[in-house]
């Protein structure tokens, strides 16, 4: 905006070039009857200019559903950008090139062509009621350093947004701003629980003095930068669908959804199909490492689009935790939900780890070590077995409350948030056997059963533990089997998606952003990275097999035992039955068919018969 001659045309086509956005003088869009007028050398009253006014407006908004526009106007008084930025005042950002009349006039005798009497600029002088909202630029400076300027102040929006600001999310911004980006930051308010969550967090860290802090839907959105970076922290589940509503009337064309929660991986990609239809692009990211990991850099598994991907990329692999090469623990997964798909694995995989530390827990607890001892003994473990789960096992065994553990007095039921439900319904689903996972899901079941275990207890009598002729050495070598199998068969469920959905996975890339950041991260998975390279299947890398074939007999023994004195140890178990049921060359499956075909004529297939035809067979 500004008076005839302040040069808004060149400079709007020059902003509009710069920003990649089209460009409109307002002049073109004037009814014939104003037209008449202004060539009859009348001048246009303010009622003549209200028309006018809306079709801009019009255009503004139809403009701004698909990304943003430059609009050149004289604009002069207040109403006028009243009704230009009607509806989409918090989207419009005014411009003001501004001189002195005797500037402005020298500037239009200069002109070719273009003659304005010095009464007629005197009067849009005097009509001009200068606005406080706007950009105030001098228009003695270069088109070019009018555009620096112009830029630099729009660029005083945020780079991007946090939208859910529970652990997770607050510790993301802190990670963010800690990497020096301006951020934007949203909690709704809901009466009486979340008032000023922003507010108050923003004032709580001094990393967060240059944050913007939002409980207003359309004010947060507004403060960022298009295209819009917006990340979703809040619940999985149906809140995503909700949020990504309200948040629509106020996005633009090419805007940016992230959703790091733990999504479910199909809902990911009904939501990237949805938002397409709008024009937005959705990213479905995996985030682990808990509280910390968010914070001093988690492991990040983002997928969608890729290209909408490379305008988030410097923000996520910024704040994202650093391989041993100095590499970000964050990579492009592939299309869809395959982000999230990973991510739910990597819960499985978790789940497994866990539960199989719980059981040589309770095996070294039942050859009489105390927590303290069993610390020590996970603790000696590190040097050729190291895990994050490792090392928080072994600390928890060492944490007291008094003159007693802490984790003798923690109920014995284990909770769950439904990622080991999913990975367990996916494996199902896409025909692939991870019974680890299924039996570490199943253990968590099992914990809750608490009053029928109680009772039950009663009825059944247990064997007597101190039976158990084991060596802490067996017990290592039982967890690395058991621990490898896990692995072969967490990556097995990905190369099987992958396969089944078209999404060209990388493992070696996956396993590499699961050497740091993420809850799964361990010597192993630096190992993994490795052997991925040359394979898909861990069970074909020559050394691995070769550590299979040399823990087995630990393994073994190790279960033998537990079974024989009662103690529970399903996952231990389950590596050993289903290393058996892999490398067994023909297995009972026959009988199976066998019996299909007797009751149902389901027919079967012959060994001695090539051609794979089926056969059925009048059982009686
Ligand atoms: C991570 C964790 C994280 C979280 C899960 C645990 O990678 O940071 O996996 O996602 O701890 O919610 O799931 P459960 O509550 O099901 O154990």
């Amino acid at each position: 905006m500004g008076v005839s001659g302040c040069g808004k045309s060149t400079i709007g086509k020059l902003l509009a070039r710069e920003l990649d956005i089209p460009f409109f003088d307002g002049d073109d869009f004037h009814p014939e009857s104003n037209i008449k007028k202004m060539s009859n050398g009348q001048a246009l009253n303010d009622e003549d200019r209200q028309g006018w006014l809306q079709t801009l407006n019009n255009l503004a908004i139809k403009q701004l559903t698909k990304n943003s526009c430059v609009i050149v106007c004289s604009a002069l008084k207040q109403k006028y950008r009243e009704t230009l930025s009607h509806t989409i005042k918090e989207k419009t950002k005014w411009v003001h090139l501004s001189g002195s009349f005797e500037q402005v006039l020298k500037r239009l005798n200069n002109r070719e062509g273009h003659f304005m009497p010095a009464e007629l600029l005197k009067s849009q002088f005097e009509t001009l009621e200068t606005p406080d909202e706007a950009m105030k630029i001098d228009i003695k400076i270069t088109p070019e350093n009018i555009i620096k300027k112009i830029k630099q102040e729009l660029m005083k929006t945020s780079e991007f947004g946090l939208f859910g600001l529970g652990v997770m999310g607050k510790s993301l911004c802190r990670n963010l701003a800690n990497n020096g980006f301006k951020i934007s930051m949203f909690n709704r308010h809901v009466n009486d629980v979340e008032v000023d969550v922003a507010k108050n967090f923003k004032a709580e860290y001094p990393e967060l003095a240059q944050a913007e802090a939002y409980d207003d839907i359309a004010a947060f959105v507004n403060s960022l930068q298009q295209p819009r970076r917006i990340m979703l922290m809040v619940n999985a589940g149906k809140t995503i669908d909700y949020v990504i509503e309200d948040l629509l009337p106020h996005l633009s064309k090419n805007d940016i959804i992230i959703d790091g929660g733990n999504s479910n991986y199909k809902k990911t990609k009904q939501r990237n199909e949805y938002l397409k239809t709008k024009g937005i692009h959705f990213i479905g990211t995996g985030v682990s490492g808990g509280e910390e990991g968010a914070l001093k850099g988690p492991s990040i598994m983002p997928s969608g689009d890729k290209e909408a991907y490379k305008k988030i990329a410097p923000f996520l692999e910024t704040i994202s935790a650093k391989d041993k090469n100095g590499l970000p623990c964050c990579t492009y997964v592939g299309p869809e939900g395959s982000g999230q798909f990973i991510k739910m694995v990597h819960n499985g995989v978790e789940y497994v780890e866990m539960q199989l530390l719980a059981e040589v827990a309770t095996i070294l607890e039942s050859l009489g070590q105390n927590p303290d001892a069993i610390a020590n003994t996970l603790n000696n473990w590190k040097a050729t077995a190291d895990s994050y789960l490792l090392e928080i096992t072994t600390a928890i065994f060492q944490k007291k409350e008094g003159d007693d553990w802490l984790v003798n007095k923690i109920l014995d039921k284990a909770g769950n948030k439904g990622t080991g439900n999913w990975t367990t319904i996916a494996s199902a689903e896409l025909g692939v056997p991870s019974t680890l996972i299924a039996s570490a899901l199943f253990s968590r079941y099992i914990s809750f059963y608490k009053e029928e275990r109680l009772q039950l207890n009663k009825l059944f009598e247990k064997g007597n533990t101190s039976q158990l002729n084991l060596t802490t050495n067996e017990i290592l070598e039982a967890y690395q089997f058991a621990r490898i199998i896990n692995h072969y068969q967490g990556f097995k469920l990905i190369a099987e998606a992958s396969n089944k959905m078209d999404w060209d996975l990388n493992l070696s890339e996956i396993a590499r952003i699961w050497t740091n950041g993420c809850i799964i991260r361990s010597t192993l998975m630096e190992e993994l990275v490795v052997v991925f390279k040359q394979t898909s299947n861990i069970l074909t890398n020559t050394e691995l097999i070769n550590t299979v074939i040399k823990y087995k007999p630990a393994a073994k023994k190790v279960v033998s035992q537990c079974i024989l004195n009662d103690v529970a140890t399903p996952a231990l178990a389950e590596a050993i039955q289903f290393l058996n049921g892999i490398t067994t060359a023909y297995t009972s499956a026959n009988i199976i068919q066998a019996q299909r075909d007797y009751f149902g004529a389901h027919t079967y297939q012959r060994l001695d018969d090539a051609s794979g035809k089926s056969h059925h067979t009048n059982w009686n």
